[in-house]
């Protein structure tokens, strides 16, 4: 099965639960969260979120953590272990071949869009001002018109990835993100500061905690739910491989309760950080996927330091989509190494090449291969749709069920070591409250298949 070689642990708890940040906090929280929240009600929205990420996100985190750890191998043999030890069958190797190959579906078009912040960073830093909604709307159309410039960014976004991956497992991975952590925090709560001093955080706070019922719909409910799995990387093998480098005295229950708070307080933070800016020069919250692209730079531009807070804020972007990034290919290198025995940079770059392909088909998808649709979307759409809205649920009710019901209670206590009645409401609210929500917002969607 494996290479034989001894695998790597993390070198602390600590670490490991930074990688873990490192992996949840990205695109999802400072792009997707704030741009999520204005387009869907504001504090609606965040109130579902956070009931999903306490009931669902949480004890699935666990329950990942705990299959990575006790499986100690890359998802997919994960997965055939545990279920071997719990008598199971080894159809659930296909749940550790879901996620694999799902993360690298996200990888190839989470690289493209993390390109176009590394575009922006640039030009951030090149000082270049953008002063109208017209000229920020042009920008980014003639951005996206522009194979070239996106298969450029693409790939080079792609290669940092694929770079710290190659590495391994403590001298990249753990290393990249011990650096970047650290300096993302820095520079999240300096623009809140900053958010604080010149921008309208009184309207930032309203938009986002006032609670307004009639804005409570079933769509806000599916997005809410749906965000809470991308935000925190779930469903997708990525925390199983994680898990599978920690050691076993660790507590599976306090580091997944550190994971799930740093990454929900970072996309509060980033949304108010980012409203108070916007409300300040009197933009629109709603504008979509745009948020980041068409509204920041001319806030940016109209305000003074914009050209150092415009680049600080992009590097906090690049910082956490990179180490996202290098957490969706983790599992599939993994798997390589382990189950091909091949080297590790081989197997990187290898990967890297792999998804690079599919991404620059997305890069094409803006503009060359547009009119190409299914289903009304282009091929970065249907991506998106696929994983989070499909992929990520399904999988994560699969591992819900798992861990809630076919593995044995000795088995998950074991692991999770939590005192008795702590455990049982762990186990408890994984086999009925989250299964329950997971499979209520599916029916949701199927009597309502619109977007
Ligand atoms: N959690 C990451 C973000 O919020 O940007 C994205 C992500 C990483 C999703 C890893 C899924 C995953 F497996």
């Amino acid at each position: 099965m494996s290479s034989g070689a001894p695998r790597s642990t993390w070198s602390s708890r600590w670490a490991f639960i930074l990688v873990t940040i490192g992996s949840a906090v990205g695109l999802g929280n400072i792009w997707r969260f704030p741009y999520m929240t204005g387009a869907q009600g504001g504090s609606a929205f965040v109130l579902v979120y956070l009931l999903c990420v306490a009931l669902v996100g949480l004890p699935l985190l666990m329950a990942e953590i705990l299959i990575g750890r006790r499986g100690r191998g890359n998802p997919v043999s994960a997965m055939l272990k545990v279920a071997e030890e719990n008598g199971a069958s080894s159809w659930w190797g296909v749940l550790g071949w879901g996620g694999v190959l799902g993360a690298l579906l996200i990888l190839a078009y989470y690289s493209v869009v993390a390109g176009w912040i590394v575009e922006y960073m640039y030009q951030a830093i090149a000082g270049v001002k953008i002063l109208t909604p017209e000229a920020a709307a042009q920008e980014f159309a003639g951005l996206m018109a522009d194979p070239l410039r996106l298969i450029f960014w693409h790939t080079v976004f792609l290669a940092l990835t694929v770079g710290v991956v190659a590495r391994g497992v403590i001298s990249g991975i753990e290393r990249a993100s011990l650096l970047m952590m650290p300096a993302l925090f820095a520079i999240l709560l300096f623009l809140v500061l900053w958010g604080g001093m010149v921008g309208n955080m009184r309207a930032a706070w309203h938009f986002m905690f006032d609670f307004k019922p009639e804005l409570l719909t079933g769509q806000v409910v599916l997005s809410a739910m749906g965000h809470a799995f991308f935000s925190l990387s779930l469903g997708m093998g990525v925390i199983m491989a994680y898990g599978s480098y920690l050691d076993k005295h660790s507590s599976i229950a306090h580091n997944s309760f550190w994971i799930a708070l740093a990454d929900t307080l970072v996309g509060l933070l980033a949304g108010l950080a980012i409203f108070s800016l916007t409300f300040a020069h009197g933009l629109e919250a709603s504008s979509g996927p745009g948020l980041v692209f068409h509204t920041l730079p001319l806030v940016f531009a109209h305000m003074p330091g914009g050209r150092v807070v415009g680049s600080l804020f992009f590097l906090l972007v690049l910082f956490a989509a990179w180490t996202s990034a290098i957490s969706l290919a983790e599992p599939f290198v993994a798997w390589v190494t382990e189950r091909l025995g091949v080297h590790r940079a081989v197997a990187a770059w290898g990967t890297g090449f792999a998804v690079w392909l599919p991404g620059v088909a997305v890069c094409l998808s803006f503009n060359d291969w547009s009119g190409w649709k299914l289903f009304g979307l282009n091929l970065f759409d249907q991506l998106d749709y696929l994983t989070s809205r499909i992929l990520m649920p399904l999988s994560g009710l699969a591992v819900a069920l798992f861990a809630g019901w076919i593995m044995s209670r000795e088995n998950a206590q074991d692991e999770i070591r939590l005192p008795a009645a702590q455990f049982q409401l762990w186990r408890q609210v994984l086999r009925y409250v989250t299964i329950l929500a997971i499979v209520l917002v599916f029916v949701y969607r199927l009597m309502n298949p619109d977007p």
